[in-house]
């Protein structure tokens, strides 16, 4: 085949299809992968390729014009594959620290690619019967594990936590607002709130905005000192809501709120909830898998007794994005979040069937398998591979944390309860540095070994105070690196400082 003579489209189609090719072009993909998980785990790569936007772009359009020249499939596969590593994040690096998205465990990802390869979707159980089977069969076993009480609960899984906490939260609306769903929310003569604590995810607002309750109408309970929603402020403002008379959608509290990774009193929360019947809903997106640990379970004491709540198996549970899982407490609110009809979908020959179709039950219609990663490495290593991975995270960044106490130059912002530690380096104080410079230095070290590639760590804001903020989301890193970390840190500050 030379490029003088053009394929047919026939010919085009049946070489996309090849299954020879397939298995050619796998094997290099794995064989590359392996090379390069082990160049990550030696610490001989950069954590970041780190380029500006217009360079990437251009080389991704002059990928997209190229196509189609290259005869050799192969040789074309491989140059491909070698961009894409060589222009991509390297999460499983043992020196990313930074966002709440792990290292994930890579078999994970063969089995997605087996999901994606033969393209397995749901939102009718005869689309994808396995895809639903595993699906419905970890909401079972993960709803247990956080103390749910089998055949009593119900669940799906979705394209993240923001969808998810909006799922969630359209459920409590639907049924907290009777008449929500068909006639919108402005027949109430008084406008309804959603209550969250002061540093819930950006998701729970926005959620606010599109069902209708309005941003402005988002209550935030202030915290305690050590973050957390403090449950004295939410009963107040509870009863006075209902004094007046004000339709409540939901309490959403978090386990844990991403700023610092703090555990909302879930039980405490839960008590007033019930006092004041008032819908409760936990954000778990980040904490959820604290659920499998010994060791760390009792972070989420009580999240049983909210109405919903979320976790994110992408984030802690360590598989690849995208795979939330959304909890009922109550079985039957699963079919309280959308009242429609699909007769072209469901089918009333065999209605049992909507008991198990996820496009019942979820916003997306059709939808990817996306617990296939999370079935095939529980299936393969058991639960206890989960535990392992929190309890390994968690210890690592307590280390942190102590090393941070220990060091002149260094100051943690609070003691760490998962695996996200806030802190700040402290210059020497002979450049008589204010709090916003102190602050500043801060940013621009982070960003000079996020573009160095040396770490990736990310930076924060708490409460006007510019900071560095680490997420342990690898179980490979060590103490080694946690002590280059700091060395390059302060470093790094140090030759800024000397050059301005
Ligand atoms: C507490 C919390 N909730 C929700 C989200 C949003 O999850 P996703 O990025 O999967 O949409 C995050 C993301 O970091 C989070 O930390």
């Amino acid at each position: 085949m030379t490029s003088e003579t053009p394929l047919t489209s026939r010919q085009r189609i049946r070489r996309a299809y090849s299954p020879q090719t397939l298995e050619t072009l796998g094997e290099h993909l794995i064989e590359r992968l392996g090379e390069h998980l082990s160049q990550l785990q030696r610490r001989d790569e950069v954590v970041l390729n780190w380029k500006l936007p217009e360079p990437n772009l251009s080389l991704a359009h002059e990928t997209l014009s190229t196509a189609g020249d290259d005869p050799e499939l192969l040789s074309r596969f491989r140059g491909l594959i070698e961009i894409a590593i060589r222009h991509g994040h390297n999460l499983h690096h043992p020196r990313y620290i930074g966002h709440q998205v792990p290292a994930s465990i890579p078999l994970a990802g063969l089995f997605d690619a087996l999901g994606s390869i033969t393209n397995q979707v749901m939102a009718v159980y005869e689309m994808g019967p396995w895809a639903t089977s595993v699906e419905r069969a970890l909401i079972e076993r993960w709803g247990a594990v956080l103390g749910l009480t089998p055949g009593t609960f119900s669940g799906l899984v979705t394209h993240g936590g923001s969808l998810a906490n909006l799922t969630a939260l359209l459920t409590a609306r639907n049924v907290s607002l009777k008449e929500s769903w068909s006639q919108g929310i402005g027949h109430s003569n008084r406008l309804p709130v959603l209550v969250t604590q002061a540093d819930a995810h950006y998701c729970v607002t926005r959620s606010a905005g599109i069902l209708g309750i309005g941003t402005e109408q988002v209550i935030k309970v202030p915290l305690d000192g050590r973050r957390r929603m403090d449950p004295n402020a939410l009963d107040d403002i509870l009863a006075r809501l209902r004094k007046e008379g004000t339709p409540i959608v939901a309490v959403s509290a978090s386990a844990c709120a991403t700023p610092i990774g703090a555990f909302d009193p879930l039980n405490e929360i839960a008590d007033i909830c019930e006092r004041h019947d008032v819908w409760m809903h936990v954000d778990a997106a980040h904490g959820g898998a604290v659920s499998f640990s010994e060791k760390h379970r009792h972070l989420i004491d009580g999240i049983a007794r909210a109405d919903s709540f979320i976790c994110d198996a992408h984030k802690t549970l360590f598989v690849p994005a995208l795979c939330a899982f959304v909890f009922y407490k109550d079985k039957q609110h699963r079919f309280e979040t959308f009242q429609q009809d699909a007769p072209y979908l469901f089918d009333p020959s065999a209605p049992g069937m909507a008991n198990i179709d996820s496009g019942m039950v979820t916003i997306e219609c059709t939808k990817r398998a996306a617990t296939y990663g999370l079935w095939g490495v529980w299936s393969l290593f058991g639960q206890q591979i989960f535990s392992d991975l929190i309890d390994e995270t968690f210890a690592t960044t307590r280390l942190f944390y102590e090393k941070l106490c220990e060091a002149e130059d260094f100051e943690p912002l609070h003691e760490p309860e998962c695996n996200i530690q806030v802190f700040r380096y402290l210059p020497p104080s002979k450049y008589d540095l204010s709090e916003q410079e102190v602050g500043e230095l801060n940013r621009k070290v982070r960003r000079h070994l996020m573009e160095s590639g040396e770490f990736y760590i990310v930076q924060t804001n708490l409460d006007g105070v510019g900071a560095l903020r680490v997420c342990v989301m690898n179980p490979l890193t060590n103490e080694a690196d946690l002590d280059q970390l700091l060395s390059s840190i302060r470093t790094s500050a140090l030759q800024l400082l000397e050059s301005e």
